[in-house]
């Protein structure tokens, strides 16, 4: 069922109100309204940069100057930026669900809006890591002379998000795809659905009987085996769908 934003389904609502577990998985779309570019729309960052030179392990050896360069360029950009009404509105439900965020976004704010449950696919750029030893980095790191910083051991640290070809951090996509086969109702917000295994979590919902939802601006993006379409954006969406299960709950 594909509506406009305006427009949620009776049926939805019906059956959102009877679930116990839901589950959001965010892509970047969600994080649009509050001026952090996605990766593929006209606009994407991967439009303007290229992948493979920024988001891959070997590029980041042989250049790690441009690569760190690129990352603190980004983390002014969510240092800058606040969670939207959409990232709000996921907490909300925590009145009246066992709510899991799983997000393919690295820009940590699922957790700044106070999200309680989130798993982070791809890493988190407010963190670093050696490239050797895995010590872990929290913090702002100010480079000086712009010479990306070097952990005790002697060896490069990096970003703690995930390159294309590195596998997910250890246990989350397991813990993700078990919230997944557990959940009654699904939301998929903003994402293009791509990139893998991400995109494959919203099958293993479909799977073990869940209702998926997806939630996009672009009906492209909508896949068509899945129950529900809300087309709009997703601080919209969610804050509209927030308020008519709180009427079924509350009177
Ligand atoms: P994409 O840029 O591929 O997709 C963004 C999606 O958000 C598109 O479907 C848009 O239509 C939708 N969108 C944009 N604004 C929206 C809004 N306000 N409300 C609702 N939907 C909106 O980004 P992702 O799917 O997040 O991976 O990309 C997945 C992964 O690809 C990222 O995690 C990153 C990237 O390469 C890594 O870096 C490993």
């Amino acid at each position: 069922m594909i509506t406009e934003a305006a427009v949620i389904p009776g049926e939805l609502i019906d059956k959102l109100a009877d679930s116990r577990k839901i589950v959001f998985f965010t892509g970047s779309g969600v994080s649009a309204e509050s001026g952090i570019p996605t990766f593929r729309g006209d606009d994407g960052l991967w439009k303007k940069f290229s992948a493979q030179e920024l988001a891959n392990f070997d590029s980041f050896m042989r250049n790690p100057d441009m690569v760190w360069e690129w990352y603190q360029y980004r983390r002014r950009i969510i240092h800058d930026s606040e969670p939207n009404a959409g990232h709000r509105a996921i907490v909300d439900f925590e009145k009246y669900f066992d709510v899991t965020v799983i997000t393919q976004n690295v820009d940590d704010l699922h957790h700044r809006a106070g999200s309680s449950h989130v798993l982070e696919l791809h890493g988190n750029i407010t963190r670093n890591k050696c490239t050797q030893c895995g010590e872990i980095f929290t913090g702002e790191v100010r480079l000086e002379d712009r010479k990306p910083p070097r952990c005790a051991c002697g060896a490069l640290i990096r970003p703690d998000v995930v390159w294309f070809g590195e596998n997910l951090p250890e246990g989350v996509y397991e813990k993700a795809e078990e919230s997944c086969e557990a959940c009654d109702m699904m939301f998929v917000v903003g994402t293009s659905g791509v990139v893998y295994p991400a995109a494959l979590l919203p099958s293993a919902a479909l799977s073990s009987g869940a209702i998926v939802v997806d939630v996009n601006i672009d009906e492209e993006d909508h896949q068509h085996n899945r129950r529900f379409f809300l087309k709009g954006r997703s601080g919209d969406v969610l804050p509209a769908l927030f308020e008519r299960v709180k009427i079924l709950k509350e009177y």
